[in-house]
């Protein structure tokens, strides 16, 4: 069973086949960073303008590479949010149009559990599991019990961690997206170098990037002379520590031992390294996903895509994007 899945949620048109919910055909996605580098973040207007451009060639391409037809598609997916209302615009538009036309039926799927399901491309991990989403817009962790069984035990409280890499880059002179950037700067740097805060939230398990950022805002203005990359690597290490150690008490705290991993922030070399090594020290196993498949892509959502139509969660004509969508048992 074919589902072309469809992903304009922010700033990458995103297109993909996907067979049975795990064996990828295509996986094309049209980059805009070129047109955003430069503000040092995502123009919103720019992106749904470019999206509109590349929605036609981009699904063309999908199909192409993956030697199918429309009739040989069973159910067309798309993100329905949360992300940019002009950027989802497009997309939904597009596959209903699509799935009118062509009569095939449309199935809507929230960004976040598309996130969760990119794993499934590659294995599947046994449920429950507990799943961290950690990307530009979002950094949460759920617990999962099943398809459609999502409780979200955790949150930011202020920025995304994804948000917090790009602000760091912007504010030491770096384009969009900041996280490859400081990746591949930290790796030059000693992560020692500077003490910045951590913070722990008491009273839940929620998590805090914005303190840190401006931590790194007040030393990068005192001493203007240090070096980027140590600056890189102790930012990084940070959010890396406030994300293993919180992921940690939560899988203690429910008492659950698999853990996926996914979203932007999860292609970071140094997270990728550091939770293998203390994950298996507290017994947990990881489920990381290879790195395209972190960032944004249409190949996670056709392959949630696939769980909903198989479970006849199918969409109707009256379907409207939403920038602001949680996950929950509710809403999957
Ligand atoms: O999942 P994603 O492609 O889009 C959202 O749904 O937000 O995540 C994009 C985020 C950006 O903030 C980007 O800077 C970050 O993921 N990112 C990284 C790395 N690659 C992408 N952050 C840290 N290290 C990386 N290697
Ligand atoms: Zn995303």
């Amino acid at each position: 069973m074919l589902i072309l899945g469809i992903d304009t949620s922010c700033d990458d048109t995103a297109a993909a086949v996907v067979e049975d919910g795990k064996n990828m055909l295509s996986n094309i996605v049209s980059s805009q960073n070129e047109i955003h580098s430069k503000y040092g973040g995502i123009v919103p207007e720019l992106a749904s303008r470019r999206h509109i451009e590349m929605i036609i060639p981009v699904v063309h391409e999908a199909m192409r590479k993956a030697g199918a037809g429309f009739n040989d598609i069973s159910a067309i997916a798309v993100s329905r949010g949360p992300g940019l209302i002009g950027s989802l615009l497009v997309g939904v538009c597009f596959a209903k149009a699509l799935s009118f036309t062509r009569n095939i039926p449309l199935v809507a799927i929230n960004h976040l559990e598309g996130h969760i399901y990119s794993i499934f491309l590659e294995v599947k991990p046994k449920y429950p599991f507990l799943a961290l989403v950690v990307s530009g817009g979002h950094t949460s962790f759920y617990r999962v019990d099943g398809f459609g069984l999502y409780s979200e035990l955790g949150r930011t409280r202020d920025d995304a961690a994804g948000e917090a890499f790009d602000k760091v880059a912007k504010l030491l002179g770096f384009g969009y997206p900041g996280g490859p950037i400081i990746d591949a700067l930290a790796a030059k740097g000693n992560a020692g170098a500077i003490a910045f805060p951590r913070t722990f939230l008491k009273e839940s398990f929620d998590v805090s990037f914005s303190g840190l950022k401006t931590a790194v805002l007040n030393y990068t203005k005192k001493y203007p002379e240090s070096k980027k990359e140590d600056i890189a690597a102790s930012f990084q290490s940070a959010v890396i520590e406030i994300l293993i150690k919180r992921t940690i008490d939560i899988a203690r705290s429910i008492n659950v031992k698999n853990i996926v991993l996914s979203g932007g922030v999860a292609a970071n070399s140094a997270l990728r390294k550091q939770i293998k090594e203390k994950f298996l020290e507290a017994g947990l196993e990881v489920y990381l996903p290879s790195l395209d498949l972190c960032t944004d892509n249409a190949a996670m959502i056709a392959a949630t895509g696939y769980y909903h139509f198989i479970n006849n969660k199918i969409a109707d004509y009256t379907l409207n994007p939403k920038a602001y969508l949680t996950l929950g048992a509710a809403d999957g």
